[in-house]
């Protein structure tokens, strides 16, 4: 029994010697590592932390507006941006795990952070979380750093940043009472598909879970048509 993969011509005539037909396939170019990325997009550059990024990062951590909604309470000791950065370095090489910094391509100073997160090469999926420095929103800056991404994420082809990981659907958990960040995930077509009810404790305060979901086929968003 011939293997299915062997065209029919083959199979009819048996002298032709089989590794002859076999196809040349290219060897696909390398995959960047995560500590390598750096993506550029208009008014930002998108990179890993580095050492020197620590005071940016701990400005915008410890801000208690910007950590409102946060999984943690806002940072009170500028060592916990030195061990954030220094643990980056370590989850950046299990290309699980990818944090960027937001640096702005004018003044080189790092505004904000975008992870993709929780990366499972098996289903196809990762999370995705984001904080901007108060100074730095409402000025459309997080959508441009989150459709960059995304965009990446999704692409499959060969080269692309993110083609070994074959990204499928990129999940978000938010709590509801966020409306900065419900309307930028909604602007770039996630969809609401959930509410987990108080599934946060943070600092005493009890908060419920919006999930919100994005598939490789919603991509890219339908512009909104107006009424
Ligand atoms: C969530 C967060 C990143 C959103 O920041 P943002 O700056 O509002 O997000 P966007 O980049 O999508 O900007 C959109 C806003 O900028 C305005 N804007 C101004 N210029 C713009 C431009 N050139 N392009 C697009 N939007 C622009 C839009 O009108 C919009 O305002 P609106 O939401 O009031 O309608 C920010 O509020 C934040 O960091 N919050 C604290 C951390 C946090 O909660 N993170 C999420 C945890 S789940």
């Amino acid at each position: 029994m011939l293997p299915r993969s062997v065209p029919a011509t083959v199979a009819r005539r048996p002298w032709v010697s089989l590794p002859y037909f076999q196809p040349h396939i290219p060897e696909p170019p390398p995959v960047i590592p995560f500590d390598q990325l750096v993506i550029d997009t208009d008014r930002l550059r998108l990179r890993p932390l580095a050492a020197s990024d620590a005071d940016d990062v701990y400005a915008i951590f410890s801000d208690p507006a910007v950590m409102r909604h946060w999984s943690t309470p806002a940072w009170t000791d500028p060592a916990q941006a030195v061990r954030l950065i220094e643990s980056d370095r370590e989850a950046l090489s299990g290309r699980r795990d990818l944090r960027l910094g937001l640096m702005r391509a004018d003044s080189g100073r790092v505004v904000g952070t975008l992870s993709l997160y929780k990366i499972d090469a098996a289903c196809r999926r990762a999370d995705i979380g984001y904080a901007l420095a108060r100074s730095q929103q409402g000025q459309g800056l997080m959508n441009e750093a989150l459709a960059a991404v995304i965009g990446l994420a999704f692409d499959h082809r060969p080269g692309a940043a993110f083609d070994d990981l074959l990204l499928n659907r990129i999940e978000a958990d938010v709590d509801p009472r966020n409306g900065p960040s419900c309307r930028a995930l909604e602007r770039l077509g996630f969809r609401l598909e959930g509410v987990l009810r108080e599934r946060w404790q943070v600092a005493g305060e009890i908060s419920d879970s919006a999930m919100y979901g994005l598939l490789r086929a919603d991509w890219p968003p339908r512009p909104v048509r107006a009424a």
